[in-house]
């Protein structure tokens, strides 16, 4: 149903709010009642196959009869349980064949069998869901997926970063099993970087009322007079409401705000009253008025709450919560960007969704993980490059206090591509967070007359959906004012560095901003350019043509206040475009971080530069043998006014240190300790050192947190570290570690930042299985069904006439039914393996399926191929298997083959990983279960590490069992 869309809007002024407010009557309590509306994580226990077996899956003739995995019951018994997030591709070798912008993985083109794959969810839906409409939603899919619900096709979606959703209302079976099933076509690629494959973000069914909160439906934004967050703060709420009932509502909407310290700012609330026609969606709105508003910022990111609730003759229907800030923001040709009216310097970086050992599925931890790193550096903004974030990397930027570029995917006008950055805005346009819109990054055809246009309807677009915020594009192009440029709010500058006094000065009237700058190489721990093994020396030094070192671009934004800062290609390193060097290399260089989040030396020039830290770091490290007497390069990052060098306690003189610069010596090598002494007005401010370490003799284990949250989704962040005998790091220690780990937990995943490492990030546990075909059927035509006496666990069926149930089709004419039965020897060996299921080819139309005389399962569709477990049926020696079939049309009955697959207990993975540079990474994530989840780290010749992780009770998200 197409909803038409009703405004209902009532603006009034401020004083006039407050004076209704003292009438306006809603118990606090009234927010705290239950709602119907419950969102629930479907994250747990999809089963996952790797292969395009089955083709397409889909009949176009007939509706909701999809053959194969996409068939309500088709038996996915042997495949592989997994959670989500989750992203196939680092399950998969390397391959120097294979594309190296995708980081060598074999998928795409020319590895079409390991480009497509299907997920299977089954859950139950009971009779207290009646009535109630139900969604299923993803947020993210890559990509090109098909998405089946109980046999229906419920759509298709092509983009791997934006989300979707579909109402499975009409299709749900209520008080029964449900099966989702979702086709994934990796084969074409959308990006020139590491993408992932899969159902790499979160997956949610949603129910609700049938007149309800729409989905998106709460925008809510501050206002200021002059915008300029002086006195009271006027708060604009928007709730967008959806009547799927056949009749007209009458519903109200209630708004109530929760400040930052968690009191109710009103006595009350706000609320609105209005008819809701059937099959309509409107929208109501309102503005109230709030005094001494608490403002939002990096520094400070206090959140306010909404809390809207749909009333409907005084009971509550719907309730959605939702978190807001208030500042404001605007982006000025002269002053910059400036954040709650003062001019704020954007020290930003670009960030692809990618981490050591998950790939691109992040559990939301890791999320936080990487904002608090890139904050560490005094890092206050993350550009989306270039999609659609995951909507938790947004939640952590509110809360933990980060400035967001949020980016769409592509250029376009057209009907999809409008859709996709409207679905974006309306997604994200509550977030604080979010500053501004990208449209799009370097498109090749951004200089003409018909991008311009394009982007004229893209901008114009998102300013009807948001009225806060502007939007730019990510331009790689000089002085160049024609296309895209010349009609975009804010002038973004991939690159060219040198050209924005001369733009600035054509141009004095558009504000700008640094969309992506540096691109500078290095390699955590090395010192000198290696092609062969696909290293960058980690001074800063080295760039690609088009991009520069990192003091290079910061001195020219720094010193021009009317830029409004920039973001450094990239924050982290990522998989794929291994620039300057190909294959061993296979994943980026131009992180400030590796993959791990572990800091290259540049980590700390920025952190100089952008943080109020009093920062003093020397590079490179003192482990030279062999190197003794022959000059070294040292420098030294730090913002102190004067550093002095040392070599083994003796100076090698003072130098002051010019703003967004560094220092440098040639020191000739000895072993021993070089250090530095940091001074501020003459007086020592900061010390460091730098050892020669002993050889490695521990390994070490420390985790971001000792206890995590037993919800089943939380992780520990764990480094791997390998030291000398007096516990430091040996910084070009390369021991290969062997992990174990014992509690209600697992491993997701290993990893170690060097970006030519070619061991697996995860070990997937063995599953050995095997398949014994069930032979001698005899058929009884003509019993009755479901349950007739035939299907008892001993009957006589020698007299029975013999069955071929291997045949393409089978022997029963329209609407007759038959009884097929077959014996079968159970071993011990099957009886202790993990799981026996047995498969059926098809069973035509409709099967009751009986062993030993008890019932494991039916099967209710013909294209299915349906599979049952039945291990705990079996007993040993001989068991009986029994099938009551009913055939309605054509021909009918048991074929295709039917077997036995026996499945033995997981070979536990051993997981292990070479440290690089003295680390690794290891990433735990706890079960549902509370416990102690213990890590041993080993390898020959260093003492071992055991690390425990508590694993606390807790409530877990609310989730589908
Ligand atoms: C840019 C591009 C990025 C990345 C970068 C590497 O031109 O926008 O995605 O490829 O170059 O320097």
């Amino acid at each position: 149903m197409r909803a038409s869309i009703v405004k209902y809007s009532k603006n009034y002024p401020a004083w006039a709010v407050a004076a209704a407010l003292v009438f306006v009557f809603i118990l606090p309590g009234r927010a705290a009642e239950p709602s119907p509306r419950q969102r629930l994580l479907l994250d747990f226990g999809w089963k996952f196959h790797l292969g395009d077996d089955w083709g397409l899956s889909e009949r176009l003739e007939k509706a909701g009869v999809n053959p194969g995995p996409a068939g309500r019951t088709f038996g996915d018994a042997n495949w592989r349980m997994v959670n989500l997030p989750h992203d196939w591709l680092p399950e998969l070798p390397f391959d120097p064949k294979a594309d190296e912008s995708h980081g060598f993985k074999p998928f795409g083109p020319g590895y079409h069998s390991n480009s497509v794959a299907w997920y299977r969810r089954t859950f139950q839906l009971s009779d207290e869901d009646r009535g109630r409409r139900l969604m299923l939603e993803f947020d993210g899919v890559y990509r090109d997926c098909r998405i089946y619900f109980n046999g229906y096709f419920l759509g298709h979606h092509e983009s791997g970063y934006t989300g979707f959703r579909y109402d499975i209302t009409d299709l749900a079976n209520i008080g029964g099993a449900n099966s989702v099933a979702v086709r994934v076509d990796a084969s074409q690629f959308e990006g020139w970087f590491y993408e992932g494959a899969g159902i790499y973000r979160h997956v949610w069914l949603e129910k609700t009322s049938p007149l309800a909160i729409a989905p998106d439906g709460v925008f809510v934004w501050s206002e200021f007079q002059n915008n300029v967050p002086e006195g009271p703060a006027v708060i604009q709420l928007r709730t967008t409401l959806v009547n799927f009932q056949k009749d007209v509502s009458v519903a109200e909407v209630n708004w109530t705000i929760v400040a930052p310290d968690g009191k109710p700012i009103f006595e009350g609330g706000a609320h609105q009253t209005s008819e809701i026609p059937p099959g309509a969606k409107v929208e109501f709105s309102r503005e109230i008025s709030i005094h001494s508003p608490v403002l939002w910022s990096p520094e400070s990111p206090k959140l306010y709450k909404l809390v809207t609730t749909l009333l409907v003759q005084d009971k509550v229907v719907d309730r959605v919560e939702t978190e807001f800030g208030i500042r404001t923001i605007a982006f000025d040709p002269n002053k910059g960007f400036l954040l709650n009216g003062k001019p704020y310097e954007i020290k930003g970086t670009c960030n692809h969704q990618d981490h050591a050992g998950v790939g691109s599925a992040l559990p939301d931890r890791l999320q936080y993980f990487r904002v608090s790193r890139l904050k560490d550096m005094g890092d206050n903004g993350i550009r989306t490059s270039h999609n659609p974030p995951t909507p938790e990397l947004l939640e952590a930027c509110d809360r933990l206090g980060m400035l967001v570029m949020d980016e769409n995917r592509l250029l376009g006008s057209d009907v999809q591509n409008l859709d996709e950055l409207a679905g974006l805005i309306r997604r994200d346009r509550n977030h604080p967070s979010v500053v501004i819109w990208s449209l799009f990054n370097e498109e090749a055809q951004q200089t003409t007359p018909t991008a311009r246009n394009i982007a004229v309807s893209m901008q114009g677009l998102a300013h009807e959906l948001d009225p806060t915020r502007l939007c730019t594009a990510a331009a790689n192009v000089g002085n160049v004012f024609q296309g895209v440029n010349s009609v975009l709010d804010v002038r973004g500058w991939n690159y060219y560095p040198t050209s924005v006094d001369a733009y600035h000065k054509r141009h004095p009237g558009q504000p700008e901003i640094g969309t992506e700058q540096a691109s500078t190489v290095c390699t955590r721990g090395i010192y000198a350019n290696d092609k062969e093994r696909g290293y960058v020396s980690a001074y800063d030094d080295n760039a690609p043509p088009w991009a520069t070192t990192a003091e290079f671009w910061w001195k020219i934004f720094a010193d021009r206040p009317w830029l409004s800062g920039g973001f450094v290609w990239t924050g982290f390193d990522y998989r794929g475009e291994p620039t300057p060097y190909s294959w061993p290399c296979i994943n980026s260089h131009f992180g400030i971080m590796d993959t791990c989040g572990f800091a290259k030396d540049n980590f700390y020039y920025y952190q100089a530069w952008w943080s109020d830290r009093t920062v003093l770091h020397l590079l490179p490290n003192w482990n030279w043998p062999g190197k003794e007497g022959q000059d070294i390069d040292v420098r030294c990052f730090s913002n102190c006014q004067e550093v002095e060098l040392f070599l083994n306690g003796q100076s090698l003189g003072r130098k002051s240190m010019a703003p967004n610069s560094h220092l440098q010596w040639n020191v000739k090598y000895a072993p021993g300790a070089l250090s530095a002494k940091g001074y501020k007005d003459g007086q020592v401010i900061a010390e460091q050192k730098v050892e020669t370490t002993g050889p490695a003799t521990a390994v070490k284990l420390t985790p971001d947190r000792a206890s995590i949250d037993a919800d089943g989704e939380d992780i520990s962040i764990i480094t791997v570290a390998v030291t000398d005998s007096t516990g430091r790091i040996v910084p070009v220690a390369d021991n290969h570690i062997e992990f174990e780990l014992s509690g209600p937990g697992k491993i997701i995943g290993v990893g170690n930042g060097d970006p030519s490492c070619h061991e697996a990030d995860v070990y997937v546990a063995g599953q050995p299985s095997h398949t014994v075909a069930l032979k001698d059927w005899r058929i009884k035509r003509g019993a009755s069904y479901p349950s007739p006496a035939e299907a008892g666990e001993k009957v006589d069926a020698s007299g029975w006439q013999e069955a071929n149930v291997d045949s393409q089709g089978g022997p029963l004419n329209p609407d007759e039914t038959a009884v097929y039965r077959a014996e079968f020897e159970a071993t011990p060996a099957m009886l202790a393996a993990n799981a026996v299921n047995i498969n059926f080819g098809m069973i035509d139309d409709e099967g009751w399926v009986y062993v030993n005389g008890q019932k494991v399962g039916e099967s209710h569709d013909w294209t299915a191929q349906p599979s049952f477990s039945v291990g705990k049926f079996l007993h040993e020696g001989a068991n009986s298997i029994a099938v009551s079939v009913q055939n309605h049309e054509a021909s009918g009955g048991v074929n295709k083959g039917v077997s036995l697959a026996i499945l033995e207990k997981p070979v536990a993975s051993a997981w292990q990983r070479s440290v690089f540079n003295g680390l690794a990474q290891i990433l735990v994530q706890g079960d549902q279960q509370p416990g102690t989840l213990i890590l041993t780290a080993r390898s020959p010749g260093l003492e071992p590490a055991t690390l425990n992780i508590n694993s606390g009770a807790v409530t877990p998200h609310p989730f589908v069992p």
